[in-house]
């Protein structure tokens, strides 16, 4: 039987498998997780591999700063339309990139907070393109920032089919939807560990049946971006270290000094210099917090958020 001009399009183009992609649920364990980010507006969020969409409207409806690539032109033009009631063209202009994940150039380094990657490593060809997209998902996550993952194991038969194992030493299997990098949840985290990125919460193994007899078997797993993984973030680990000190210094010579201030303004009593010293050292220490700046971005820290400069993302401490 010859193919229908639909059919012999690549599988990621083909017009049913767009609908079907675009139709499903945001994924669950991201509805969860939006929770932890209080701030949307300031969250950048990556969506690698956003297919129909359903996860990049899920977060854009939401107002978090959601990027979204697919290297397909099809499921690309299904989430412009889908974004269409929500954004302004050229604010869906500046989310969408045609890319592939090994080739994020378009994003900084540490400007991401979450990465959304639901169903799309597995679809590495090669060893090559698998290191090359954890390197880049390692690259533009902020140190602590999150990567969520579904992948496809080496169990994962969705057609009912059987797998064929690319001969070699990589985990490479053909499938319908062409060749993959498969791998077992405790190998994902091997691979994932390899790249600085380090399991939040245990990666489960999640096994469900498909109409086509067949079995779908994924590795969904949650992790985390370590702190001072290159030369210059442990630069900057350790000149925040020497700026805490030398504030801790400050602080608490200026504390002991009010402390004496105090005492003499309350009983009349005691030298004048308390009060001479303390004003002297506690002007600069306000000073010298009002000034304290970032030493990644240089800006200045007074809205640093919880462990991270406020600005640049970095982890501080
Ligand atoms: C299983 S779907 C992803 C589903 C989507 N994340 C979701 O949760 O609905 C796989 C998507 O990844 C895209 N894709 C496959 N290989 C890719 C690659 N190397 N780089 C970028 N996108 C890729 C496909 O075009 C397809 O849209």
């Amino acid at each position: 039987m010859s193919e229908t001009p639909e059919e012999s399009l690549p599988f990621w183009e083909q017009p049913e498998t767009v609908a079907r992609f675009s139709g499903r649920d945001p994924d669950h364990r991201l509805q969860e997780l939006v929770r932890d980010y209080p701030d949307p507006a300031a969250t950048r969020v990556l969506d690698l591999g956003c297919a129909g969409g359903r996860n990049t409207v899920f977060l854009a409806e939401r107002g978090f700063d959601v990027v979204a690539v697919d290297r397909s032109e099809a499921m690309l033009a299904e989430t412009r339309t889908r974004l269409a009631g929500i954004l302004e063209p050229d604010e869906i202009d500046r989310r969408l990139r045609r890319a592939t994940m090994d080739h994020l150039e378009h994003i900084d380094d540490r400007s991401v907070d979450l990465i959304v990657a639901v169903g799309i490593l597995h679809s590495a060809a090669s060893r090559k393109e698998w290191n090359a997209a954890l390197s880049e998902i390692a690259r533009v996550l902020k140190p602590g920032g999150r990567l969520l993952v579904a992948n496809h194991t080496d169990e994962c038969d969705v057609d009912g089919h059987g797998l064929t194992r690319v001969p070699g030493d990589d985990p490479l299997y053909d499938r319908r939807s062409g060749r993959n990098f498969l791998v077992s949840a405790e190998v994902l985290d091997q691979e994932m560990d390899a790249h600085g990125l380090t399991p939040v919460v245990s990666t489960v193994t999640v096994r469900r049946e498909t109409e086509g007899g067949g079995c779908r078997v994924t590795a969904n797993g949650l992790y985390v971006r370590g702190p001072a993984t290159t030369a210059e973030e442990a630069r900057v680990l350790s000149a925040f270290t020497r700026i805490k000190a030398r504030r801790t210094v400050i602080g608490a010579v200026a504390l002991v000094l009010v402390i004496g201030l105090l005492f003499t303004l309350s009983f009349g009593q005691g030298p004048l210099w308390p009060i001479i010293f303390g004003s002297a050292l506690s002007v600069p220490a306000v000073i010298y917090n009002l000034i304290w700046r970032c030493p990644a971005c240089g800006r200045f820290l007074a809205n640093h958020q919880g462990p991270f400069c406020g600005q640049c993302g970095v982890r501080l401490r």
